[in-house]
């Protein structure tokens, strides 16, 4: 009965939103990393990374898809419940896939068993203006939602491609308003994809929720990359906001705990990993 209680007097209690919050009031960076299966999230969880998540680029490193679109529900059950099992301390997001929120009944079903059957602390969803109303209906059943937004790859056929957004200004204030908005909805944590380091910013001091970018500058209140790509797994071109932190590492679980540092101390990312 209530672990948690007993959990609070441990040297490194499991992370959960409420720890996630202080860190942003303190400043002190979030590490995050997704992962896929039991192994790589027992190592990442050995690293010292704060939140693990399950995303949907399993689609692409793990099923050899070329975007995120095709990935299922049953997909991210399957590799949420291995993750789970490899984690002691790291908190654990499971992506929603591309169609399994059009609506806010379908977006609560498949949420539900995302926690129940996968084990996920917090769902993660791709969000703008349309989904605000989701985000309300989860946050009133108390579903711990985190809001995606800048790049949103399960959009990549409506984009065109992968592409840096928020360049121009009227567009970063439409997003800067669009998390607040998110945040009010219930919004536990936005996630900030592939925007300038200005954006990045101004979003960071909007919120008072945590903002964790990927290729969002180093103004965030944290940083989360795809594991296969810093560990120099992914083959051909990546983005440019990846670094491979095996590089100068034997193994693995050193690489990781390079990334945490990096994060930590603020040398990732550096100027060759942002945009303008
Ligand atoms: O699916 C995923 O891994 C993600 C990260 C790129 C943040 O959404």
């Amino acid at each position: 009965m209530y672990t948690q209680l007993e959990q609070r007097g441990m040297v490194d209690p499991p992370i959960n939103v409420s720890t996630l919050r202080d860190m942003k009031e303190s400043g002190e960076p979030i590490a995050c990393l997704t992962a896929y299966d039991a192994s790589y999230a027992s190592l990442v969880d050995a690293a010292g990374i704060d939140l693990v998540l399950v995303g949907d680029s399993l689609g692409m490193v793990i099923q050899g898809h070329d975007t995120t679109v095709p990935v299922t529900v049953s997909d991210i059950i399957y590799h949420t419940k291995m993750v789970a099992r490899g984690l002691r301390r790291a908190f654990l997001v499971a992506d929603m896939p591309f169609m399994s929120y059009s609506d806010p009944g379908q977006a609560l079903q498949n949420a539900v068993q995302l926690m129940q059957e996968g084990g996920a602390m917090m769902i993660k969803l791709e969000g703008g203006e349309g989904q605000i109303e989701i985000v309300e209906h989860l946050s009133r059943h108390d579903i711990p939602v985190c809001a995606h937004i800048g790049l949103k790859p399960q959009s990549v056929h409506k984009i065109g491609g992968f592409k840096v957004q928020g360049r121009d200004p009227e567009h970063a204030r439409r997003m800067v308003d669009n998390a607040r908005r998110l945040q009010d909805a219930g919004a536990d944590i936005v996630l900030l994809e592939c925007v300038p380091n200005e954006v990045g910013e101004a979003v960071r001091n909007e919120l008072h929720v945590p903002v964790i970018g990927i290729g969002a500058g180093p103004d965030v209140d944290g940083q989360i990359l795809v594991l296969y790509d810093i560990l120099d797994i992914t083959q051909g071109r990546t983005p440019k906001f990846v670094k491979n932190f095996m590089a100068g590492h034997d193994s693995p679980l050193a690489a990781i705990q390079s990334y945490v540092e990096a994060v930590r101390d603020k040398s990732y990312p550096q100027p060759e990993h942002c945009f303008s």
